[in-house]
C-alpha cells in the first residue's frame, strides 16, 4: 500500500495546484490513498465546503485540519455531515467533527488521526493521551494507522513519533509549512518526519505575501495577511506499508515545483 500525504494547502493557489497535479502524481507513484492537510485552504485560513469537496473530487481521501481548522464555521457542519475531514482529536469534545476516521482502501482499513501540539500554541488537552486513547479504541478495527501531528516544535513531534513507534504506521508533522529532511523509519516500524511542508506559493513567507510579512515584522503593525501569488510548490511524503503487518517499509519526501 502506498499512501501520499500532502502538506498544508495554502489558499486558492495551493488548492489549484492539488486540483491540477494530484491525478498525475498518484498515477505516477502508484498511490492507493491520499491524505491532505486543508487547514489553510480557504482565503484567510480554514476551509470552505466548496474547496473541501473539490479536493475530495480530485482524489483526496481524507482531509486533516489543525489550529486554523475552524476559521470558517462551515468546516464543522461539513464534518458533522459525514464528510471525510477530521479536526485534532485533543480539541474539546464539544467541538464539531471527530479527531479520527477509518476508511476502507482495497481490503484494508486505514485510520487517520489528527492531533494538535501544545508547544508555542494555544492551551489544549494532551495530544499524547488523546492519541493513545484513540489507538487503544480503534486498534482492532484498523490495519494501518497514520497520525498527522500538527505542531510547532520539532521536539514535541519527535517525542510523539517515538511514543508511538510500533503502535502506528506513520507519524508526520504539519503546521510549520517547511519540509524537514529527517524522514526515517523508527526501530519498531513507524515512519516519521518532523514536517512534510506546504502546498502553496513558493516565493512567500510560508505561503503569505512576503512584503506583507516583512512589513509586519519590521513595523509591528498588524497589516492584513494575504496569500502570495506566483508559482506553487507541492510538498508531501509517500509512505509504503507492509500490508501483512501494517508497518511502514519506506518513507520518501516529495517536493514538486
Ligand atoms: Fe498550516
Ligand atoms: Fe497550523
Amino acid at each position: 500500500m502506498k499512501i501520499l500525504c500532502v502538506g498544508d494547502i495554502v489558499g486558492t493557489p495551493g488548492c489549484e495546484t492539488v486540483y491540477s497535479q494530484l491525478k498525475y502524481i498518484t498515477s505516477e507513484n502508484d498511490i492507493n490513498f491520499v491524505i491532505a492537510n486543508g487547514e489553510n485552504a480557504a482565503t484567510g485560513n480554514g476551509i470552505t465546503a466548496e474547496k473541501a469537496e473539490k479536493l475530495y473530487e480530485c482524489g483526496v481521501d481524507v482531509i486533516t485540519l489543525g489550529n486554523h481548522g475552524f476559521t470558517k464555521a462551515e468546516a464543522g457542519q461539513l464534518m458533522d455531515s459525514g464528510f471525510p475531514m477530521i479536526r485534532p482529536i485533543n480539541y474539546p469534545s464539544s467541538a464539531p467533527g471527530k479527531g479520527y476516521i477509518i476508511k476502507k482502501c482495497g481490503n484494508k482499513n486505514i485510520a487517520v488521526i489528527s492531533a494538535l501540539g501544545r508547544v508555542f500554541l494555544n492551551p489544549i488537552d494532551s495530544p499524547f493521551d488523546a492519541v493513545m486513547n484513540c489507538i487503544n479504541e480503534i486498534k482492532d478495527l484498523a490495519d494501518i494507522i497514520i497520525v498527522d501531528f500538527h505542531a510547532e516544535a520539532t521536539s514535541e513531534k519527535a517525542a510523539m513519533a517515538w511514543f508511538l513507534d510500533g503502535k502506528v504506521t506513520a507519524v508526520y508533522g504539519t503546521h510549520t509549512h517547511v519540509q524537514t529532511a529527517d524522514e526515517r523509519l523508527l526501530p519498531h516500524g513507524t515512519a516519521f518526519i518532523t514536517d512534510i511542508g506546504m502546498t502553496g506559493p513558493y516565493n512567500s513567507v510560508i505561503g503569505i505575501d512576503k512584503d506583507i510579512s516583512i512589513s509586519r515584522f519590521v513595523t509591528l503593525m498588524n497589516k492584513r495577511y494575504k496569500v502570495a501569488d506566483g508559482n506553487c510548490i507541492l510538498c508531501g511524503i509517500i509512505i509504503e506499508t507492509d500490508d501483512s503487518t501494517g508497518k511502514a517499509v519506506s518513507i520518501k519526501r516529495l517536493k514538486i515545483f
